[in-house]
């Protein structure tokens, strides 16, 4: 399967392609980022998989964007060339919660909605022509309510209800999409809590769980893999299905 990471240079996505260059059921990465994505380095031969697209404008995917994505398993798998493959779909873009203060609003609502839903609609396009399904999830947040009912204390305090509704609004379109597309589109929100990793520093915020790099990352894999189970997956999902992957309970 061809695996489309949006957002390549991000904390989550280079350690997705990390995990996901070792996986022998992901034949193509396409990492796009506004900036050329690095190869692991200890990628060995799976290096032939990975492949970096630097995009300039998230809203209007360019014809040979759109080429590379529709060609990546022909060009970059020596084994399997499948037309009839469906595109799998992890989407990091956003802004997180410690950069909402250095960049304006709209450009927040730009990044992190707006390039979201262009994108799932993009993909459907492109599987009409060459696959059979779309799976696309959709990364948020634990604080990102759907509803102004739904926002906890911990957004007024920090003065981001407004970023975090926007977050809220974004789940609901991507969800929509999925189930207005008689099943074509499979798409997916997953609500984690801080990221954690040795290389950065782990801060305590009242209410926020916390996961590790390497399951959610691992966890992300699988769902993409083998399918959702169900359309919203909590921080406590992604742990549960994370650490069953890395013990080796399931296949990967
Ligand atoms: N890290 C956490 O603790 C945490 C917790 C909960 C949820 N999440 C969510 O998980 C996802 C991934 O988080 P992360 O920590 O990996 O974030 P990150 O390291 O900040 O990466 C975000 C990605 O989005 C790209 N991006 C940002 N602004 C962009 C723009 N204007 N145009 C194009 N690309 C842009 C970045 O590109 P550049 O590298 O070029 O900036 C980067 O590739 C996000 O949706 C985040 O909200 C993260």
């Amino acid at each position: 399967m061809k695996l489309v990471i949006g957002g390549s240079t991000g904390f989550v996505a280079k350690e997705l392609i990390r995990q996901g260059l070792k996986n022998p059921a992901i034949t193509s990465i396409i990492a796009r980022g506004r900036r050329e994505a690095p190869t692991p380095s200890e990628a060995g031969n799976s290096a032939s998989k990975f492949n970096s697209i630097v995009v300039e404008d998230f809203e209007n995917y360019s014809e040979s964007v759109k080429k590379e994505i529709e060609n990546a398993d022909a060009r970059y798998s020596a084994t399997i060339i499948d037309y009839r493959a469906s595109i799998f779909t992890i989407r990091t873009i956003a802004v997180t919660a410690t950069k909402l203060k250095e960049i304006p609003f709209e450009q927040t609502v730009k990044i992190s909605r707006d390039y979201a839903t262009y994108a799932i609609k993009a993909l459907d396009g492109l599987r009409n022509k060459q696959a059979t399904h779309l799976r696309f999830i959709y990364m948020s947040g634990h604080f990102a309510p759907r509803s102004l009912a739904e926002v906890p204390q911990q957004l007024k305090t920090h003065g981001t209800v407004d970023a975090g509704l926007l977050r809220g609004e974004a789940e609901g379109l991507i969800l929509k999409y999925g189930r207005e597309s008689n099943g074509t589109v499979q798409s997916c929100v997953i609500k984690p809590g801080a990221i954690d990793h040795l290389s950065r520093e782990k801060k305590e915020t009242p209410g926020l769980p916390h996961i590790k790099l390497d399951d959610i990352a691992a966890a992300l894999l699988d769902q993409t893999i083998h399918g959702f189970e169900k359309d919203t997956l909590t921080n406590d999902d992604m742990i549960r299905i994370g650490q069953k992957v890395l013990s080796g309970d399931q296949e990967s």
